[in-house]
């Protein structure tokens, strides 16, 4: 197995999560948009999402309760952090940071606060970031939030992409640890930009090419090429995890989950299938929350972290692709 170096190694000391209470059923969208339960059902395992009250709710929100679920998890004070990083591709406001924005709330004063964007990536990037900071010494106690409130854009008046999407933050607190194997063994970021026509976000015009000119979503809203993304998504998410199994010297039996990005449960299962994962190690809970987006790993992480499924002493593998179009993967040793 890859021995890791660096001035220490990373523990996670806690983690959280937060969804909004409304939930939009597949039913609830057939009465909007020329769709069924059992279309969606079928094709994406999808049976429900969490939507944001935009009265009151939002990626603001959820990073911050997430956050402060993390923080009490980890037995920790906001003012405890000397650093933020939020994934995320929906923050209310292009300045200041959404990051800057959730610590000044939580108290985490001075300590440095920046987003990353790499849609649905999002999270592993962070946590990327994150764990190669505190692993140099530099930073001591990092939080990282994936947060994407996604209802706010999807066109629901088009049912080829609104029918994916819902909101949810998820977060982690990393911190020093003496054990330099403790925390991240191996770790990739990955893009291709030629390809971000397959999912976007326009809000002029003279963004959109030539060949989406007539796609009906309207500008502000998330256009994506489904089968493009499908086929990418299907190739990069097993040459991802086989890629860190080979490169750590880990078989699926050495690992004790494997948390991924629910973007479709056909592609989770896909993977499954062909790299014959044990099933019981992928968590799929699509069905309850749809595509997140950039909350979905911190939420499922979250999710097997409180469940007891992440033991000390056995590695996970985290891993995510999304629009740009990006890939990540993080192997932790826990
Ligand atoms: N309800 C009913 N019918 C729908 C529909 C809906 N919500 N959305 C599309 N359709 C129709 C299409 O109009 C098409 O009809 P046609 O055959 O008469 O032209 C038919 O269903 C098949 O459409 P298609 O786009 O080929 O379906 P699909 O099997 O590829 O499923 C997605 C569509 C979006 C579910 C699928 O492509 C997908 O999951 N792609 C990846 C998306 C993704 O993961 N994005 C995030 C990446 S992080």
């Amino acid at each position: 197995m890859i021995k890791p170096s660096g001035a220490c190694g990373v523990r996670m000391a806690g983690t959280g999560s937060a969804v909004p209470e409304k939930i939009l059923t597949n039913d609830d969208l057939s009465r909007i948009l020329d769709t069924t339960d059992e279309w969606i059902t079928q094709r994406t395992g999808i049976r429900c999402r969490r939507v944001s009250d935009q009265s009151k709710e939002g990626t603001f929100t959820l990073s911050r309760d997430a956050l402060r679920r993390a923080l009490d998890a980890a037995s920790m004070k906001a003012s405890d952090l000397d650093l933020l990083i939020i994934g995320t591709c929906t923050a209310e406001m292009r300045c200041p940071s959404l990051a800057c924005r959730v610590a000044g709330d939580v108290g985490a004063i001075n300590a440095g606060a920046f987003d990353v964007t790499a849609a649905c990536s999002g999270f592993v990037y962070a946590l990327n970031v994150a764990e190669t900071m505190v692993r140099s010494g530099r930073y001591k106690n990092v939080g990282v939030i994936g947060a994407d409130a996604m209802s706010t854009m999807v066109d629901y008046q088009d049912r080829s992409v609104s029918i994916l999407f819902g909101d949810a933050a998820g977060a982690a607190i990393l911190v020093p640890d003496p054990d330099l194997n403790r925390g991240c063994i191996y770790q990739t970021l990955g893009s291709d930009g030629r390809d971000w026509t397959g999912l976007y976000i326009p809000n002029r015009a003279q963004e959109v090419p030539e060949a989406d000119k007539d796609n009906p979503i309207r500008l502000g809203y998330l256009r994506m090429d489904g089968r493009e993304i499908f086929k990418f998504a299907v190739s990069k998410f097993r040459e991802v995890i086989a890629d860190a199994l080979e490169k750590t010297g880990l078989t699926a039996d050495d690992i004790s989950q494997i948390v991924c990005h629910q973007s479709n449960a056909r592609i989770i299962e896909n993977a499954i299938e062909k790299l014959k994962l044990p099933r019981e190690k992928v968590l799929i809970n699509i069905d309850q929350y749809g595509n997140s987006s950039a909350g979905s790993v911190g939420l499922c992480l979250d999710q097997v972290w409180r469940a007891g499924k992440v033991p000390a002493g056995k590695p996970m593998i985290l891993v995510a692709f999304g629009g740009g179009v990006t890939w990540a993967s993080n192997v932790w040793n826990v």
